[in-house]
């Protein structure tokens, strides 16, 4: 009789903050809130058991709608699912953390977040405009706050209770240990881009001797070019243990030791990112040593702004 393999099922506990994250994660940055609905139910019907959300994406309420379907079935539970959101950068300002936490856990219609980050470590114009703009169509930062002190408006939001836990994303390696080095509470979470293409060994080994999740996102490498999943060495592997192309790249996600995130709108490749399983240690050691393609997706990291999301005409 063989075991039944569990790599789904990973879950990483949470050392600066309580509970423990569901490594297989679905981001919901999808554009129409129909299409939101129906792909979070779906992901919770398929096994997900951690979402991920963001006041940016404008459509937190037609996940709460998902989940909260999902919990009146009682097939689901609230503390059986792992939800995070993001301030985004127009809201910086200490004055204004609380209130957007409170819209975001209005909107998702639950009583707290298990992880709460910040979206970016960018200050925008505070103010209604997601996307401020001078009249040279140049993005208008705020020099006004600092992103420690955006920090230690989250630290506060833990103190009252109402999130788990606190992180920060698109954050490279240097901001990072500037924030862990003053922050009385540390990043339980960091979300950055991260697959074969740009694994980030560097942060992965920081956040590992801090105690800290690594959450990549694009781990699919975003459907881009040039397409991880028609990379030589993962469709190889895929075709030699009998999954698809994505279930290689999330399964070694998982199996290096990081949580992930991964997005469709069809059922069926819902259903395939969730049912991963374990690669053999020479398939792990073959994508590490023969991939050499390196290439960073969304440059969002550098600037604020979000490389994936079509602006608003
Ligand atoms: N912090 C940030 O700044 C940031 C930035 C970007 C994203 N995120 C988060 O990360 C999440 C994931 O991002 P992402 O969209 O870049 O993810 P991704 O999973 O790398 O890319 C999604 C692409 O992969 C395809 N795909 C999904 N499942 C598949 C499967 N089983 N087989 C084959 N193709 C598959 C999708 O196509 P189909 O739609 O055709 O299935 C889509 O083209 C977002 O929803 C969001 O929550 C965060």
């Amino acid at each position: 009789m063989t075991t039944p393999d569990t790599l789904r099922y990973t879950k990483i506990p949470i050392t600066h903050g309580s509970g423990a994250i569901p490594a297989v994660g679905f981001g919901t940055l999808i554009h129409d809130p129909v299409a939101t609905n129906q792909a979070t139910a779906t992901a919770l019907e398929v096994g997900f058991r951690h979402i991920d959300c963001a006041e940016l994406y404008r459509n937190e309420a037609a996940v709460g709608d998902a989940m909260q379907a999902a919990f009146r079935t009682g097939a689901l539970r609230r503390e059986d699912v792992f939800v995070t959101t993001k301030l985004w950068n127009t809201n910086h300002r200490p004055e204004r953390v609380k209130p957007a936490f409170d819209a975001s856990r209005r909107r998702l219609q639950i009583d707290h977040v298990d992880c709460y980050m910040i979206h970016t470590p960018f200050a925008f114009r505070p103010g209604d405009e997601l996307d401020p703009r001078d009249e040279r169509d140049q993005v208008v930062y705020d020099s006004g706050v600092t992103l420690i002190e955006t920090w230690q408006a989250l630290e506060r939001l833990m103190d009252e209770g109402q999130c788990k836990s606190i992180g920060l994303s698109d954050i490279n390696l240097e901001k990072l240990r500037q924030i862990v080095a003053v922050a009385r509470i540390k990043p339980a979470v960091v979300q950055v881009e991260s697959h074969p293409y740009l694994p980030e060994w560097d942060l992965l080994d920081f956040c590992r001797e801090q105690g800290i999740v690594l959450l990549a996102f694009a781990a699919l490498g975003h459907g881009l070019d040039p397409k991880l999943l028609d990379d030589p060495v993962i469709t190889a592997i895929a075709q030699r243990v009998h999954k698809t192309p994505a279930q290689v790249a999330l399964a070694w996600a998982v199996q290096r030791g990081t949580a992930f995130l991964t997005t469709s709108t069809k059922p069926y490749n819902i259903q395939q990112s969730f049912e991963i399983s374990t690669l053999p240690e020479d398939a792990m050691q073959e994508i590490r040593d023969r991939i050499t393609t390196s290439v960073r997706f969304n440059t969002v990291v550098g600037t604020g702004v979000p490389g994936f999301i079509p602006r608003a005409s």
